[in-house]
């Protein structure tokens, strides 16, 4: 049985694949290019991938006993789905375990930039500071304005939650769903086609994945639905904000701001978006908790080896 890790991968993975493995594979780096995925999976019954590693129908079609792909994320861009559909192989992820955590990050990034939290910190470390002003890095308040959810799956409804306990009002865009969410307050969050959610939309928090149909979703011509007070939040893939229209409409203040956890091509960045006050950027940290990170190790090796025992596996993508 050979299980080949393309990436490097978590102790606890290693630990809990190799009484299963024969031959455990592993990989040195974070980021492998796909011929150097190729080369270490080719030959697997299984693969352990993170979502830095590129599973290509080449990769696939590299082996023909393929059983499973376990993705040690809830996204799965990385995978080639049809190719693994064609050839039987299963492939899984790991929702539920970080749904508290990225809904957390989310309000994080929602106050921190209603609030100006990051040019503020930076503004005393520079000296700056010399007493309290009232006009000083006046932000917005939350109370009794919109945020609109585009996704109200695990993490959209879990951000719903907490925004509703700040007092917000919202409302969501979710493919096929008319039914309304009820919130712990008694509000109610209520569906809408995007065109109308756009308009309404304080603040907007994206928490769809990201497919080929909802790549730049936020096109130029969605963007520009959106009202210039507008905060853009994205936790989910940059793919689906077109960055350069984004970044041409925070820099003509046509959005007043954004917060960014996710990119287009990721590492890389935007350049404009690098220049702009108005931008809040992270490296990707959503579901960066102790504690969630190693739940979605484990996950990820039960996946994997329950399909391996011919069991059926706990999240199934495909
Ligand atoms: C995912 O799981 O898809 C996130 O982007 C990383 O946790």
């Amino acid at each position: 049985m050979k299980i080949s890790c393309p990436t490097q991968v978590p102790d606890l993975a290693i630990e809990l694949l190799t009484p299963f493995a024969k031959n455990l594979t592993l990989g040195d780096q974070l980021r492998p290019s796909e011929e150097e995925v190729l080369e270490l999976t080719q030959g697997s019954d299984a693969i352990y991938s993170l979502l830095t590693a590129p599973i290509t129908r080449k990769v696939i079609e590299a082996s023909p006993q393929l059983k499973v792909i376990s993705n040690m994320a809830v996204g799965y861009d990385n995978i080639d789905l049809e190719a693994a559909k064609e050839h039987r192989v299963i492939v899984c992820n790991t929702p539920g375990v970080l749904t508290q955590s990225t809904a957390d990050f989310t309000l994080a990034l929602l106050l921190s930039l209603a609030r100006h939290l990051v040019p503020a910190d930076r503004w005393i470390r520079e000296g700056a500071f010399k007493g309290w002003d009232p006009s000083l890095f006046n932000g917005v308040e939350l109370e009794g304005k919109t945020l609109g959810i585009i996704g109200m799956g695990r993490i959209g409804r879990a951000v719903a939650q907490r925004a509703d306990a700040f007092g917000l009002k919202i409302c969501f865009a979710q493919r096929g769903s008319t039914k309304e969410f009820p919130l712990a307050s008694g509000r109610i969050a209520k569906p809408l086609p995007l065109e109308k959610l756009l308009p309404q939309s304080d603040i907007l928090s994206l928490h769809c994945p990201a497919t080929p149909q909802t790549h730049h979703l936020l096109d130029r011509k969605a963007l520009s639905l959106l009202p210039p007070h507008c905060l853009v939040i994205n936790t989910a893939r940059g793919t689906i904000i077109d960055e350069e229209a984004l970044a041409e409409r925070l820099s003509q203040k046509a959005l007043a701001g954004a917060a960014l956890d996710v990119f287009e091509k990721e590492p890389e960045i935007h350049p404009q978006l690098l220049k702009l006050p108005n931008v809040l950027l992270a490296p990707h940290l959503g579901s960066s908790t102790h504690t969630t990170r190693r739940k979605m190790a484990q996950l990820a090796c039960e996946n994997l080896i329950a399909v391996l025992q011919k069991k059926e596996p706990q999240a199934r993508v495909l």
